[in-house]
């Protein structure tokens, strides 16, 4: 990927990463990127960097706009490794003794990764820089997605450098939302249920804070994906949907099946939510990554779990799963379980406590099924799923 001028003087440095298809245990079908930011002024100035393992790639980049020395400032807002891998090898291009600007949080978080004396800024929550015809301000942004994230706002323009924030999943030489149709959205609303729904409530407070602050956006340039700038308002508002966890109606149903007995009844299930207008999604955990299924369930109003009893437990692709859905803290579900069992059969006691754990809204103990379901079994699954269907607004 060569260098692209996002606005006069301000150029997208980083790399696409066209072939990841596992981001630490999400599906990245479509690659992702690392974006990272040089903003040519009086003062020169590299906001992000990007994985280690194309740390060269950066490197030439800024190549062609500058030769790397003469950066003056470089800003970490972010650092996770898909942002900071590279700050070794730039630290050492750019000379160890730049200024290193981060939040204090992310001082200590980056000490912690590289042990390295460098020449550390913390910022305070507000604070300014000036480059010369532009001037920078940082917004401690806690928890999105780590606690040292941080904005960096370019006064003048109104760019917003988002860091994880508004970002996709999402490799292309396309840039630019308005080179994009709305298929960039389901990659930016898989990044946000995987990634930063545990902290829905700080995004919340933080679009009420920037609202009140009257800070005017011009752009977004988040550190994975496309710019925003078209319509930088269409993926705030997305955001203010998601974070509220509004839903809609429509149910996930994540099963999984040995002898295809807790399959069937999943269908039936699925057959009595359709009666009531209900749309759903059956997803067999085996043939659908966990992050897909929870990208679907960020805006379903039920989610309906089916696992068979193996070894007095639950099948391990639900356990997984469960385990996955919890740490994301979704909120406002309706839940329900069921499953089949050759003798002992727990699983449908295992997932209500796994639901009743998050606090979904459990309407009903959930259909247990011996072997193989019969036609009075199915016909339970069937009235299961019409009663969520009813239960749903
Ligand atoms: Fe893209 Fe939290 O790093």
């Amino acid at each position: 990927m060569k260098p692209i001028e996002i606005a006069k003087g301000i150029y997208d440095v980083g790399v696409n990463d066209w072939n990841i298809r596992d981001f630490h245990g999400h599906s990245t079908s479509m690659g992702t990127s690392y974006n990272a930011f040089l903003i040519m002024d009086s003062k020169i100035a590299l906001i992000d960097t990007v994985k280690k393992n194309f740390s060269d790639d950066l490197i030439e980049n800024i190549s062609q706009i500058v030769d790397p020395k003469k950066i003056d400032v470089v800003i970490s807002n972010h650092t996770e490794m898909d942002h900071s891998g590279a700050l070794v090898q730039v630290m050492h291009q750019v000379g160890e003794d730049t200024p290193l600007f981060c939040s204090k949080m992310g001082q200590k978080n980056l000490d912690l990764h590289y042990h390295q004396p460098w020449n550390y800024h913390a910022v305070e929550n507000g604070e300014t820089l000036s480059l010369g015809r532009h001037t920078l301000s940082f917004i401690e942004t806690r928890m999105l997605h780590w606690p040292d994230s941080m904005f960096t706002y370019l006064q003048d323009e109104k760019i917003l450098f988002s860091s994880d924030a508004f970002g996709q999943h999402y490799a292309g030489l396309e840039k630019f939302d308005d080179r994009m149709t709305d298929d960039i959205m389901p990659h930016a609303k898989k990044y946000f249920a995987n990634i930063l729904l545990p902290y829905a409530p700080l995004i919340t407070k933080l679009a009420e804070e920037i609202t009140s602050m009257g800070l005017e956006i011009s752009m977004i340039c988040p550190d994975h994906g496309v710019i925003w700038r078209k319509d930088p308002g269409k993926i705030i508002d997305a955001y203010v949907r998601w974070s509220h966890q509004e839903s809609i109606r429509k149910a996930v149903i994540i099963y999984d099946t040995m002898w295809h007995s807790t399959e069937k009844m999943a269908n039936a299930v699925a057959n009595g939510l359709n009666a009531e207008n209900v749309s759903v999604y059956p997803m067999h955990a085996r043939k659908w990554d966990r992050s897909d299924i929870m990208t679907e369930i960020l805006d379903a109003q039920a989610v309906v779990v089916g696992s068979p009893t193996l070894n007095n437990g639950l099948f391990p692709t639900l356990s997984d799963f469960l385990t996955y859905m919890k740490g994301l803290k979704p909120k406002n579900k309706i839940g329900a379980a069921f499953g089949s069992y050759g003798w002992s059969g727990e699983s449908v006691k295992l997932i209500n406590q796994e639901l009743a754990a998050m606090k979904f809204d459990l309407i009903d103990a959930g259909v247990r099924v011996q072997y193989v379901p019969d036609e009075k079994a199915i016909a339970a699954c069937f009235e299961l799923g019409k009663k969520i269907g009813q239960a749903m607004k």
